[in-house]
């Protein structure tokens, strides 16, 4: 199960490259709007995540926590959810758009850090 997890995490970053660059690279423009890499970064978190919610270790300690899960869950759900539905948008406000940013950043910081 080790090179199908190391692929996951492989796809997993590279989804959050989209989303944090995809944003960082959006907010520079001034233009605050959804741009597609923020859009697509967003799914692959989604669903690369739940791949790697998968019991790949070998079960036991070497398992992520539940909770860990959880709160990374419902946080890209929320991420999800505000790229999602506003997509169309030709602009969204900056509370909207520096949340998406804070809520990216928060989810890195609970995969890192809750060991
Ligand atoms: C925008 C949302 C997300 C961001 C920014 C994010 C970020 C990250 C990062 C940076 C890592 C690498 C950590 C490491 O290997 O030490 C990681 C790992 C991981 N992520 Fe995500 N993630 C997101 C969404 C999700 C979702 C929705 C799930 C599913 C519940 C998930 C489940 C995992 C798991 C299981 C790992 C492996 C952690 C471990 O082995 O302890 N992630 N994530």
């Amino acid at each position: 199960m080790e090179p199908l997890r190391l692929i996951l995490l492989f796809l997993h970053l590279i989804g959050f490259a989209l989303l944090l660059g995809g944003s960082i690279a959006q907010y520079l423009t001034g233009k605050l709007r959804i741009s597609p890499a923020m859009l697509w970064g967003s799914v692959v978190m989604l669903l690369t995540g739940f791949g790697l919610a998968a019991p790949l270790r070998g079960g036991g300690d070497a398992e992520p926590p539940t909770a860990k899960l959880a709160v990374k869950l419902v946080i890209g759900c929320m991420i999800f959810a505000m790229v999602f539905f506003a997509r169309k948008r030709t602009e969204v406000n900056r509370g909207h758009f520096l949340a998406l940013v804070g809520l990216t950043l928060v989810n890195a910081a609970v995969a890192v850090f809750w060991r």
